[in-house]
């Protein structure tokens, strides 16, 4: 039998948004699920400011012009991602640099951070694999001590917590992925969390291809011009209707996978103890979406 490598997940009221979306007659970005999108995961995740935008890539390019890559800007990652993580920064003629990760979570070992850093370093991207988190207490006092940012690639990681904390909330900037292969999905689709506030304003222009767009919608001024760089990074909002219900049913979207990762988890017991394999480790301090089940 063949096992499907993803099933997305339909929580009920995705096509009844999407039909109410096309009724409101607004379908290019940031009309009213949008709007519904942003609220909701500000007010789960604390970020200072949640911007929809359409793929976990896009989150990422976003925050490599945010950070002022140029070339030759070094950004430390870990040496185990997925290719967006590099190719946002490479984008820029920032240089990956690539630091080994540890045995158990799989994730960046913050231990090795430091070697890495030189007088090009410009950020650190660090990448939480499967939903499970790195250490960033460790990580953001290295950061702090040498000036530079950090990155959260939470990518799989929505829904997800370190000590409390939920990820893509705890760096200067978080990248998250709505992509369908996710836990909660909008097809393709993604979220840039803005934590630190001197970024915020930054964002929705580079958002907004350039322009202050957003400021003109606040009746900030009364008309809007191009102030800077930036591309089209909006989702539809048929996209973001999709990703309302799921957003609104997340938890429990993310209960219901756990159930199966604790099930995988406990039959894989025996064939750990007898040496065969490896599963995963969820430290102490991190509670996880059940991103994905894997075995070394
Ligand atoms: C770690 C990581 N970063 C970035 C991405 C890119 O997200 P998207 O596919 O939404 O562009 C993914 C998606 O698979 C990912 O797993």
């Amino acid at each position: 039998m063949e096992i499907p490598f993803n099933q997305p997940h339909q929580h009920g009221p995705e096509l009844d948004y999407i039909r109410d979306a096309i009724q409101r007659a607004h379908l290019c970005g940031d009309g009213y699920y949008t709007k519904k999108c942003h609220e909701l995961l500000a007010e789960r995740t604390g970020a200072g400011k949640v911007l929809l935008v359409h793929s976990g890539t896009a989150a990422l390019e976003m925050a490599a012009l945010l950070i002022d890559c140029r070339p030759g800007d070094e950004i430390i990652m870990p040496s185990y991602t997925f290719v967006s993580t590099a190719n946002a920064f490479v984008l820029r003629g920032g240089v990956p640099v690539f630091v080994d990760i540890r045995p158990d979570t799989q994730n960046i070992d913050e231990t090795l951070i430091e070697a890495a850093i030189t007088d090009r370093t410009r950020a650190i991207c660090v990448v939480h694999y499967a939903g499970v988190a790195c250490e960033m207490d460790a990580i953001m006092e290295i950061a702090e001590r040498h000036r530079l940012y950090v990155i959260e690639d939470a990518a799989q990681g929505v829904g997800s917590c370190y000590r409390g904390r939920w990820l893509g909330s705890i760096g200067h900037l978080g990248c998250y992925s709505f992509h369908e292969t996710k836990n909660v999905i909008s097809g393709e689709g993604g979220a840039l969390l803005v934590n630190d506030p001197s970024l915020m304003e930054r964002a929705e222009i580079i958002r907004e291809k350039g322009t202050n767009r957003a400021r003109f919608f606040r009746g900030q001024v009364d008309k809007y011009t191009w102030v800077d760089v930036g591309s089209s990074y909006l989702p539809g909002e048929m996209t973001a209707a999709y990703l309302y219900a799921q957003l609104e049913h997340g938890q429990e979207i993310n209960g219901e996978r756990l159930k199966w990762w604790n099930m995988y988890h406990r039959a894989l017991a025996p064939l750990e103890e007898q040496g065969v394999l490896r599963r995963p480790c969820i430290p102490e301090h991190c509670t996880h979406n059940a991103h994905m089940y894997y075995v070394l």
